[in-house]
């Protein structure tokens, strides 16, 4: 096991670099939600799309709220903006469903007040020392509003593909893959490999702190599993055969009559979908998306696989065997660009399998990153050592039973929001979100070499 650390960008910078680092990314998020929720009228920004979404006013005062919670309030020591609406915009005092009925702030009043927000915060982000305290170090509170603020442009996100009428967002196509057909599946060799950091300077607290996990070999698809595949399991029977099913996972099946991943519908000619209020055929070569923790784990074991674990997903993503080190990305320690991954909503859509190869891990592992969200098989819990931080309610709150662990981000997601340690969680009937899967295996006798 090697003690090399990894290389992180941000460790290099000096304080003016790093307070410039963080205004723009915080600036990057602001475009992204004023573009998600400029694309809409003021009758549909209060309008709730779905029971399981905010209206869009809401996630966009609740952005700013964060923002002057942690940024203007606690790392800035100002006074309070608005005190009298710290309750509205906590996300545990109101269920979504209830939150239309709520005396809202209005569109232009919540933009106004995100706005003067960010202009106090760009005033602490100037002159607040940022060292000394665990909060403020590598200006970690900025990064992790910044985060927020991505989280919830990914949920605004979900909330337009809900949304029903014409097509108000527009984004050019994702790359093809190359003609090169790709190997099905990658053995990943036995051993130890260190999962988590405590060296990443805006990772969260629930994916600290770096440990070593010993992962038995195992056999992980190459791609995420794409809509042609899943068609076949699909076209099979593969709904309605109750040997493919876990027990909850059959009787959610029953229970809401669920035969195909959300937003496709069956036409005589074939399997269609909606995406963004686009109607289209289903694409062959796309990972498919949309679908629930169940409906993946069903899917794997009509393929005679199973889910990976959280453990594994992220030793594939990870581990660099020349090295012995855990890298920030499968490529490496490098951000994230255009030419790695499918991220930041640059495309509306999952990219054909395949088609970033320059993202591969070492073991020839592609699009861990970006595209779809990945479920694994593993609850939701806090790592040996874990220490909420700065809130409770981030993630501890969470841990138990009732989730699982997705990995990897979507095309929706930002690569402000992720890395090779970002761990995400949902109930696993969820599947609004951008959530697809992989399958993995044990290596058969003789495979592991
Ligand atoms: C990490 C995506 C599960 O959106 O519920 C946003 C992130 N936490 N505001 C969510 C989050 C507080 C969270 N997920
Ligand atoms: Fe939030």
């Amino acid at each position: 096991m090697s003690t090399i650390p990894e290389q992180n960008p941000l460790l290099e910078l000096s304080p003016q670099d790093l307070r410039a680092h963080a205004a723009a990314a915080l600036t990057r998020a602001r475009e992204r939600s004023v573009a998600l929720t400029d694309a809409v009228d003021d009758e549909d920004l209060v309008r709730q799309h779905s029971k399981l979404m905010s209206p869009l006013v809401w996630d966009l005062a609740h952005i700013g709220s964060q923002e002057e919670l942690w940024l203007v309030r606690d790392v800035g020591g100002r006074e309070p903006l608005r005190p009298d609406i710290d309750d509205l915009y906590d996300a545990f005092q109101h269920p979504r469903a209830d939150r239309p009925a709520l005396p809202l702030l209005g569109p232009a009043e919540a933009r106004a007040y995100v706005k003067e927000v960010r202009e106090k915060a760009f005033d602490v982000l100037e002159t607040a020392p940022l060292e000394g305290r665990r909060l403020t170090e590598s200006a970690f509170a900025f990064g992790m509003i910044t985060q927020h603020e991505q989280q919830h442009d990914e949920t605004m996100l979900a909330t337009h593909q809900l949304r029903k009428g014409e097509p108000v967002l527009h984004a050019p196509e994702p790359p093809r893959a190359p003609a090169r057909k790709l190997p099905a599946e990658v053995l990943v060799p036995g051993g130890r490999f260190t999962m988590g950091t405590t060296a990443e300077p805006w990772a969260l607290d629930n994916e600290r702190p770096a440990h070593e996990v010993d992962v038995p070999a195992f056999v992980l698809d190459t791609t995420p599993v794409t809509c042609g595949a899943y068609v076949e399991f699909l076209e099979s029977g593969g709904y309605h055969d109750r040997r493919f099913w876990s027990e909850p996972g059959w009787a959610y099946r029953q229970e809401h009559d669920i035969t195909a991943p959300r937003f496709w519908h069956r036409e005589p000619d074939g399997w269609w979908r909606t995406r963004f209020g686009v109607r289209e055929r289903v694409p062959e070569n796309e990972p498919v998306v949309h679908v629930s923790y169940y409906e993946a784990d069903a899917y794997a074991r009509w393929a005679g696989k199973r889910l990976p674990t959280e453990a594994e997903w992220e030793k594939a993503a990870r581990h660099d065997s020349a090295s012995g080190r855990s890298r920030r990305f499968p490529w490496g320690d490098e951000e994230p660009t255009a030419e790695h991954a499918n991220l930041g909503q640059r495309h509306l859509r999952p990219a054909e399998a395949g088609a970033y190869p320059a993202g591969a891990s070492p073991l020839g592992v592609h699009q861990l990153i970006g595209d779809v969200w990945e479920w694994t098989s593993t609850d939701f819990h806090g790592y040996p050592g874990f220490a909420a931080f700065p809130y409770r309610e981030y993630s501890e709150v969470f841990f138990g039973p009732e989730y699982k662990v997705l990995r990897g981000g979507s095309f929706g997601t930002d690569a402000a929001a992720i890395r090779g340690t970002f761990r995400n969680w949902d109930y696993p009937i969820r599947r609004q979100i951008f959530s697809g899967f992989r399958c993995a295996r044990d290596p058969r006798p003789g495979e592991a070499g």
